[in-house]
């Protein structure tokens, strides 16, 4: 028994200098480890179309939790839907020549507030009607930026089958 346990210590110990040894080899043959230089990738930069595919993920989702009545869902889709529109504004406040900051400002964001003033006040009617207004204005800067093509509507039914939407009492 004893005999075993010493046994299998210096043979853990054994592996363990092959194992040091093996990442010393295979540091040395690695130039740019071994000099401690970064090779020269450019820093990510997402394009418009990242964020708006994004975009249209949470609109989606939006419709869904609040035609379902699930309201907290509902807050946290309009309030993500929100960041990635002012991140896309932050990233990409222009495209070639496009001022995309200012038209996200004036085009959706008051219908932003809308929806999220219908989520608060759990009202299905109303949010349906703003959900609609908000699509609109997705619609209105698509055609304004010269993306006549790209048109945006409630989502018939759910692309999400790994994902609930019913609030918390109805499941
Ligand atoms: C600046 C005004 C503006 C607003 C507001 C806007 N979009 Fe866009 N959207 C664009 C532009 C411009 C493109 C094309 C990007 C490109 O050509 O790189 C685009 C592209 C898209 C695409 C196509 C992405 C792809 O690659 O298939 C979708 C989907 C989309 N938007 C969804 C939405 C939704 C949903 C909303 C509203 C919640 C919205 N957009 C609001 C300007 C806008």
């Amino acid at each position: 028994m004893i005999f075993n346990s010493t046994n299998r210590l210096s043979r853990s110990a054994g592996s363990r200098r092959a194992g040091r040894f093996l990442l010393l080899a295979i540091l040395a043959l690695c130039p740019a480890a071994a000099t401690g230089q970064q090779a020269a990738v450019p820093p990510f930069k997402p394009a418009l179309a990242e964020f708006m595919i994004l975009t249209q993920i949470r609109h989606s989702k939006l419709w869904l939790a609040g035609n379902a009545g699930n309201w907290d869902l509902a807050d946290y889709q309009i309030d993500e839907l929100k960041e990635g529109l002012e991140d896309a504004a932050k990233y990409v406040p222009d495209l070639k020549g496009l001022p995309v900051a200012g038209m996200i400002e004036s085009t959706v964001m008051p219908q932003i507030g809308d929806v999220e003033k219908a989520i608060k006040a759990k009202d299905r009617g109303r949010f349906a009607a703003a959900y609609d207004k908000l699509t609109a204005a997705c619609n209105t800067c698509h055609h304004s930026a010269g993306r006549p093509y790209i048109v945006i509507q409630r989502p018939a039914h759910s692309v999400f089958p790994n994902q609930s939407f019913a609030p918390r009492n109805a499941r």
